[in-house]
């Protein structure tokens, strides 16, 4: 090719690529380093299809790209956590917490949202009037308070929810499923439901919305409100109503991904976009972990409890007991522990304080998966074909380990101070029976089998939501069909009613027949 014409081929791509490149802002207000992930997945999926983003976030990168992007710091929220016994694996144990409370979670949500509204750095955004975006991405976590940032910019509002189609997200741009077949995301019931686990459903969704219709949307109306509505007036507009920016989201997208069966029926602007926060090809191992997998003979066996629970958090007692089973083995073990405190380390067992966990179970070396069942995690492990053994602690990992069991990959053990020993059974089960292997291969296989890489989709709906001004073509029409509409409660009164008013002139009429004339007297033949 000649030189000029390569030059202007480059000038042309860089000409597209700056029209074409969108403003958006990206907020990531959580204080819980596991959705950070995925908040960089989507960053990084949008600077790479061009667009210049804005990353509001609780953990900013340590080596941001240069190019088209800046960070919003709102590190402080992770006060919400400190010191939150929640999140020792110990406390949980000896206080037999098994079922977050559903309104913790949406205290949490509301709570972040309202540290996240009040951030100094987030004010200085709101109120200069030079800012512009172009579409809206946010985490979603039972708070909706962030689409009046879509109100300010006028501009659509996409929803990144880093689970899959549960009820409470569906129900905002759709309706929620039923509870007869779609158990809640902190439920340990899974599909077929008996009818006691059908009752317990619903009841769990009464008093999700009961909570959510008492207590925290009057709370976040009154945030949304007080942050929202100075910043609107400053632009001579009006705010508009809570209800009607909270229900105008132009897309969900959904972290799961079709591998995982018994997911619910979603309307079209519902995404599947799981596996997302996976880079590809993965970064190279360390030297040092490098070598200790490529040279294990018996394979490798890798244990995380994930981020949000450390294994440090442990019982004392119960590390020890693990240390010293994870030394009966012939396989190499590498535990994520996040200090160096431990002593009388067996010669087979690694210690590593942080781990690149994608770049261990991609290593065809890694043969089995010790994890608490957080959803990212379980995403991995379908990604890379690694069978699991999974020790749910709290919030959706009893959900993903029963799904995971479900599809045939994964034991579970559950967390109890017995841990050390039902978790030896079960890494023996594992390691005798190819059958967990094999269906982790086999799932793996399913998931990748799709039409796009889930980077690529991504971009390509937030460009298409932005081309087509909210995508409205996108939007179910039962959203705005009230729920007594859509079980026809009303042609039910209807039928009720006139049958009883039917019912009673007969009655009436019989009984003037027979000569009594007043109400409620039995009948004397
Ligand atoms: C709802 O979203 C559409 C598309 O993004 C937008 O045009 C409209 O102004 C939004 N409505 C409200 C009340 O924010």
């Amino acid at each position: 090719m000649k030189l000029p014409m390569l030059l202007c081929l480059i000038l042309l791509y860089y000409f597209l690529s700056v029209v074409d490149g969108l403003k958006v802002l990206v907020c990531y207000p959580l204080p819980v380093k596991s959705l950070s992930i995925l908040g960089q997945g989507v960053v990084r999926h949008l600077l790479e299809a061009g667009h210049e983003v804005t990353y509001m976030t609780v953990y900013p990168l340590k080596s941001p790209p240069t190019k088209n992007f800046r960070q919003i710091d709102i590190s402080s929220n992770t006060a919400l956590v400190a010191g939150d016994q929640m999140l020792s694996i110990e406390f949980i144990l000896n206080n037999k917490l098994e079922k977050t409370p559903s309104r913790d979670i949406q205290l949490f949500g509301q709570e972040a949202a309202r540290m996240t509204l009040n951030h100094e750095n987030v004010i200085k955004l709101l109120e200069d009037p030079n800012e512009h975006f172009d579409v809206i991405l946010t985490d979603l976590l039972e708070s909706e308070l962030y689409s009046g940032f879509a109100v300010v910019y006028q501009c659509p509002m996409v929803w990144v929810y880093s689970m899959g189609a549960h009820w409470q997200v569906l129900r905002l741009i759709d309706v929620a499923t039923s509870p007869a077949y779609d158990p809640d995301y902190l439920s340990s019931n899974t599909n077929p439901l008996s009818f006691t686990e059908r009752v317990d459903e619903l009841w769990t969704r009464i008093q999700w919305q009961f909570f959510k219709t008492f207590f925290t949307q009057p709370e976040e109306r009154r945030i949304y409100e007080a942050v929202f509505g100075p910043v609107l007036a400053k632009r001579g507009r009006t705010l508009p109503d809570y209800e009607d920016v909270i229900y105008n989201a132009s897309l969900i997208f959904g972290n799961e991904h079709d591998a995982v069966r018994n997911r619910p029926c979603t309307p079209q602007n519902f995404k599947y976009i799981g596996g997302i926060h996976i880079e590809e090809p993965v970064k190279p191992l360390q030297k040092d972990l490098q070598d200790l997998i490529d040279n294990s003979k018996h394979g490798v066996i890798y244990f995380s409890m994930g981020s949000f629970l450390q294994s440090k958090t442990l019982p004392k007692k119960l590390i020890m007991e693990l240390l010293q089973m994870f030394g009966e083995f012939k396989q190499t073990v590498i535990w994520k522990f996040e200090d160096n405190s431990l002593q009388d380390v067996p010669k087979n067992v690694h210690i590593v304080n942080w781990a690149p966990q994608p770049s261990i179970l991609a290593h065809p070396n890694v043969k089995m998966f010790l994890t608490h069942g957080g959803l990212f995690s379980s995403i991995e492990a379908v990604h890379f074909g690694v069978p699991t053994i999974g020790i749910p602690v709290l919030f959706d990992q009893i959900t993903n380990v029963n799904k995971a069991v479900l599809n045939g990959y994964a034991l579970k053990v559950e967390l109890s101070h017995n841990l050390a020993e039902d978790l030896k059974a079960a890494i023996n089960v594992m390691l005798s029976d190819g059958r967990y292997t094999k269906k982790a291969k086999e799932l793996s296989a399913i998931y990748h089998d799709r039409l796009t890489k889930p980077g690529l989709a991504l971009a390509y709906w937030v460009e298409h939501v932005v081309r087509t001004r909210g995508a409205l073509h996108l939007r179910s029409p039962a959203l705005h069909v009230p729920l007594y509409q859509r079980l026809y409660l009303d042609l039910l009164a209807i039928i009720l009613t006139t049958t009883s008013a039917l019912v009673f002139l007969l009655r009436r009429m019989c009984q003037k027949r027979n000569g009594i004339t007043y109400y409620g007297q039995k009948k004397s033949n």
